[in-house]
């Protein structure tokens, strides 16, 4: 009951027990509900399991500190947002607490009014990140960035200015949540380099935007970016279309061909599911990328090339090279910036402001009119995991602006697969606990196939796929026998 009214959850951790019962008490008093660690590890594991909105920490503790803290909540892609408590001569320290993705600082010795602020528009922030309700309060991009200015981040705190500035949005990539303004950072940091960078991702989660990014921000921008599929090409046109051949290489080479190495001279080269790659080129891959240097198919003058290279994968490479499919030394060679995106379903935030993006662009390709989701649609998209990713996220938001035309869209309006994914979810009554509810679903399966066979347990445990006495076994244990 409690939980329902407080206006948030907070944790809060300080080795210093005056302040953090002086803290505790005067939040509660606020409306908020508080958990208090004045022992940092204690308050890590906390943080594992609780859902928390926001964090408040001391900077300096023994043990853990609150660096580590922030940086956690970074690694494991929470949505609580960080705020840390550091001396008046540490500015440093809160500078470098917002660079590890802190949401904001206070200075000691601070005074309470200051506190309120910062845990509210944190609380602010928080709800424009998550709230489902958001696409249909604030009805296009624009009115969100309108928000956004106005809000007392952006007028009062000028280094937070800097770090929210149009930040959730990279070029055409659209990314509030932590795990894409880490991959903005790195494209920002890497696209002026030379660096060779592996993207990996789940299909669908925009590997290809994030490589057209870092050439559209680098100083090869206006030299071409050329895309190779690895997967889609059978090896031996493959290997033409790289190197090229020389006239006459083989019957049918009438002419000679220049590979998509000699295109990308002083651009880039674009190496997509480069895990699809057979063992023979990639030996041949891996000399191009060692000594800018090969030959034509059918010729023997070295050829020199200046290409940056970037390739991408939705496949485990590591693994492959533990399976002895993928050579280590090339992967060594591709892998000197790693950016992994992760899947959508693990960046839940990025979701009201992508359906945004792409709701705008479906009206304006497809002549249509509608207006935004209302709250049961936002909270089914929401609560579906996009096997697709960000791919099948845009075509559902396509198809359902096709089909609606004008007006908002309902739950009814989206495809079935997402509300079937929700009821199952709904039935779920996690109170019950994890154990309890696999207990029952296991119960359930054992019911349907002695359904399913009459009783006679030998068939169902076939259909089960499993052995007659581990069925036996497994209905005592649950009480079925
Ligand atoms: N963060 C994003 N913001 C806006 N659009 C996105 C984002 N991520 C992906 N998209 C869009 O989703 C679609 C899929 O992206 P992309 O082709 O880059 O994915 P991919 O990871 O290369 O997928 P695959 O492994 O299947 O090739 C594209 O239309 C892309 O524009
Ligand atoms: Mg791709």
């Amino acid at each position: 009951m409690e939980e329902k009214k407080a206006k948030g959850k907070i944790i809060l951790v300080d080795d210093e027990e005056s302040i953090l019962m002086l803290l505790t008490e005067f939040l509660r008093e606020n409306g908020y509900e508080v958990d208090s660690f004045s022992d940092s590890i204690e308050a890590l594991s906390a943080l594992k399991t609780g859902r928390y909105h926001i964090l408040i920490t001391d900077m300096a503790m023994p043990k853990i500190d609150g660096l580590q803290l922030i940086s956690y909540i970074q690694k494991e892609y929470l949505n609580t947002l960080g705020i840390v408590i550091t001396g008046y001569g540490s500015l440093e320290n809160a500078i470098n607490a917002l660079r590890c993705g802190a949401f904001d600082y206070i200075l000691k010795p601070f005074k309470l009014e200051d506190i309120m602020s910062v845990v509210e528009s944190a609380m602010y922030y928080y709800n424009l990140m998550t709230n489902v309700g958001l696409t249909q309060k604030f009805s296009s991009r624009a009115n969100l960035m309108k928000r956004f200015s106005q809000s007392r981040l952006l007028l009062e705190n000028a280094l937070l200015k800097e770090r929210l500035k149009e930040k959730y949005k990279f070029n055409n990539i659209i990314g509030i949540s932590f795990g894409m303004q880490k991959v903005f950072e790195l494209i920002e940091k890497v696209a002026e380099t030379n660096a060779t960078v592996l993207i990996t991702g789940e299909s669908g989660v925009g590997k290809e935007l994030v490589a057209k990014a870092i050439h559209y921000n680098s100083l090869r921008k206006d030299n071409p970016m050329v895309v190779v599929n690895c997967g889609a090409i059978p090896e031996n046109l493959l290997e033409s279309e790289l190197f090229g051949y020389e006239k006459g290489a083989f019957t049918g080479a009438y002419n000679t061909k220049y590979g998509k190495f000699e295109v990308a001279d002083k651009g880039t080269i674009f190496l997509d599911e480069i895990g699809d790659m057979s063992l023979n080129l990639q030996v041949k891959l891996l000399r191009v990328l060692q000594e800018k240097t090969f030959e034509r198919i059918g010729g023997s003058k070295p050829i020199r090339v200046d290409v940056r290279f970037i390739a991408a994968t939705n496949r485990d490479l590591e693994q492959m090279v533990k399976d002895g499919k993928f050579r280590e030394d090339l992967f060594y060679r591709l892998n000197v910036v790693p950016i992994h995106i992760p899947p959508l379903r693990e960046r839940k935030q990025d979701i009201p402001l992508l359906i945004d993006y792409f709701l705008e662009q479906a009206n304006r390709f497809n002549d249509a009119n509608v207006e935004g989701f209302d709250e049961g649609a936002l909270e089914v998209m929401m609560a579906y995991d996009y096997p697709g990713n960000v791919r099948e996220l845009n075509n559902i938001v396509e198809r359902v602006v096709v089909l609606k035309k004008k007006g908002i869209i309902t739950i009814e309006d989206l495809p079935e697969k997402l509300w079937v994914a929700k009821e199952k979810e709904e039935h779920i009554d996690i109170q019950k606990g994890y154990e309890t509810l696999v207990t029952e679903f296991e119960r359930a399966i054992i019911m349907k196939a002695l359904k399913e066979t009459k009783g006679v347990k030998s068939k169902a445990a076939s259909i089960l796929n499993m052995n007659r006495t581990t069925l036996i076994e497994k209905m005592k244990r649950l009480g079925m026998e």
